[in-house]
């Protein structure tokens, strides 16, 4: 029988060991602890949004990029779902992760990329997926990166995925990008937006020991025609 669990690490915290919330790993791009305490979890549901969403539109042969994919939680469903995907990350660690994943089908249909966001070119497609990952790119990066997002994705396809608000903690750290709600707008001014969710909320999974205030937008949205 198929190990139920999307790897095969089996992962828990060594003895005397505590595993800290993942925005702590994240706050310090320690991707590894990052990928070892979320290795249990599934598709975003910003994913999922954007994928009901085609899914109603009658499925083609279609190619998504998942843009920061990490260890693939996003890119597995893809390809379960059918979908051709480049994934795309600059962490060697997460893309190793990926191809080793339990639930990984259709390796066939998956190519991926170790590259930064800097300077990254985008082949022309259907759907880019990029969650969590946007904010992550390199001072001044930004702008050029999310101009060759809008311009890989084709007519009536569509972005899915999170960018960072202008009040979250990690607002004033040099190396992490934020908006406002009317630049998000602004920035998906050529879309539809389909879901907008506008999460502002204090950190519940330890917030005594690591508080952190999430301000971050959950966004599907449909290039226009
Ligand atoms: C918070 S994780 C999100 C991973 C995955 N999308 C998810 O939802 O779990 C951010 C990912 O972006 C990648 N990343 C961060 N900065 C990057 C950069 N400048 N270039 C390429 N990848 C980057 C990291 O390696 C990491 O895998």
């Amino acid at each position: 029988m198929a190990d139920p669990k999307p790897n095969p690490w089996n992962e828990a915290p060594a003895p005397g060991e505590k595993w800290l919330p993942a925005h702590v790993y994240a706050r310090d791009r320690d991707w590894h602890g990052y990928f070892r305490s979320l290795a249990h979890l599934g598709p975003r549901e910003s994913l999922l949004k954007a994928l009901a969403s085609f899914e109603a539109e009658g499925a083609a042969d279609r190619h998504a990029v998942d843009l920061g994919c990490g260890d693939g939680r996003d890119t597995a469903e893809l390809l379960r779902r059918g979908w051709r995907v480049t994934a795309i990350d600059g962490n060697a660690e997460g893309l190793e992760r990926l191809l080793r994943r339990n639930d990984l089908v259709h390796r066939e249909r998956l190519t991926t990329r170790l590259e930064g966001f800097e300077g990254l070119r985008l082949p022309e497609v259907e759907f880019v997926n990029s969650s969590f990952a946007l904010p992550f790119s390199q001072p001044g990066e930004f702008d050029r990166l999310w101009a060759e997002v809008v311009r890989a994705i084709r007519p009536r396809g569509r972005f899915a995925g999170q960018l960072f608000g202008d009040h979250d903690d990690w607002a004033g750290m040099p190396d992490r990008t934020v908006h406002s709600a009317d630049q998000v707008r602004g920035l998906l001014a050529g879309f539809e937006i389909e879901h907008w969710q506008e999460e502002k909320r204090e950190s519940v999974v330890d917030p005594t020991a690591h508080p952190k205030r999430w301000h971050v937008f959950h966004l599907v949205a449909r290039k226009k025609g």
